[in-house]
């Protein structure tokens, strides 16, 4: 009898241990490719992706590549050796995966481009917010603080500072604020003394805040010396905004308020705002990039995609969009786009009310709850 229970109790384990093995085994993994963890955005969005992926059953394998764009290439190419059956990547240069997004190809693995998009056809789908409409807000935030629309024969100065080039997002950016703006410069309403208008002139590589401070040092030296007034810097985020703002601080003389823009909603740029050392910044609520990210993947790995009824299906606003983005000419790729919107000091209560942000203990600004 003894050795009876004895072999059901061993049956039991092995069969225990054999069924563990294979809800193991069933996990599909998931490989999580993130620009770097020097940048803000890219940390919390790293750490809520494999949180949630986790959360619903997958294997979540995160790397970050440090801002260089080969090592990203070298840590999607570990990725596809883990065998991952999904790859989720925010290029750190969309126009250099080529060589490891046909590998994925070959090997089925589908690819979502998360919120930048990757210049390779081997991109399945694409999850973002509408990149144009950030740059938009910041446009339209300056006409309105300057009073564009009802100038007369008032006249402004302001200049621009872009984003990476080779990130796929930074001319959309650029682009949605510049043709707000447009219109003011023609008619001479708003003056940019650096003349420096183009994307190519006023990018900022790897939109580090330093080489935007330096960049902005170098203007303000040259062309607001002299008691020039400067009324406002579009600065497409808040990495180059905090560059901005401190080059303002340090070099500008004048003592108007200097309406600086920014991206993302970043912890030192919403007390800068509180500050009056930036204006406002466009926020791209995270949890919602990531709960699409989620819903994308896993109808893609159950079979097709109907992208519209998915779409609905959200109570978050998201458009789904087969228009807008190209990864190379004239293939389009299926988007997700959500919809950002604008903070300044007097809506912080918009972030708290996300659940992701809460007010510090003086209730004068809000701060990403750690
Ligand atoms: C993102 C922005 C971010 C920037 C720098 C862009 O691709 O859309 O939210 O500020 O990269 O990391």
């Amino acid at each position: 009898m003894k050795k009876l229970v004895a072999l059901v109790l061993a049956l039991a384990l092995v069969l225990g241990a054999m069924s563990l093995a294979f809800a193991d085994e069933a996990k599909k993994k998931v490989g999580i490719a993130m620009p770097t963890k020097s940048l803000e955005r890219w940390n919390s969005d790293g750490e809520y992706l494999v949180q949630q992926f986790e959360a619903a059953g997958y294997e979540a394998i995160p790397v970050y590549s440090d801002n260089d764009a080969n090592r990203q290439v070298n840590d999607i190419q570990n990725l596809l050796a883990e065998g991952v059956d999904l790859l989720i990547i925010t290029a750190v240069d969309g126009q250099a995966l080529d060589t490891v997004m046909n590998e994925a190809a070959e090997k089925g693995v589908i690819v979502v481009a998360y919120d930048r998009l990757i210049m390779n056809d081997a991109v399945t789908y694409y999850v973002s917010y509408d990149n144009y409409t950030v740059g938009k807000l910041q446009g339209q935030f300056i006409e309105e603080k300057l009073g564009l629309k009802d100038a007369g024969d008032k006249t402004f100065n302001m200049e621009f500072t872009a984003g990476d080039p080779g990130d796929n997002n930074a001319p959309f950016f650029f682009n949605g604020a510049y043709d707000v703006l447009a219109p003011y410069i023609e008619s001479g309403t708003v003056k940019v003394l650096s003349g420096q208008t183009q994307f190519e002139q006023v990018g900022t590589a790897l939109w580090n805040t330093d080489t935007a401070l330096d960049r902005a040092s170098t203007i303000l030296g040259s062309f607001y010396g002299n008691g020039e007034v400067l009324d406002a810097w579009l600065c497409s985020n808040d990495s180059t905004a905090m560059g901005v703002a401190q080059a303002i601080a340090a070099d500008y003389a004048g003592d108007n308020e200097v309406y600086v823009t920014g991206q993302d909603a970043d912890n030192a740029n919403l007390i800068n705002i509180y500050e009056g050392k930036q204006s406002m910044s466009v926020y791209k609520n995270l949890a919602n990039e990531v709960a699409v990210t989620l819903a994308v993947a896993k109808a893609a790995l159950e079979g097709e995609i109907d992208g519209q009824a998915l779409a609905d299906s959200f109570d978050i606003d998201v458009a789904f969009d087969t228009e807008s983005y190209e990864t190379t000419p004239g293939n389009k790729c299926p988007s997700f786009l959500l919809v950002p919107y604008s903070i300044t000091k007097d809506n912080m209560q918009l972030l708290a009310d996300t659940g992701l942000y809460e007010w510090n203990a003086d209730k004068t600004y809000v701060q990403k709850v750690q």
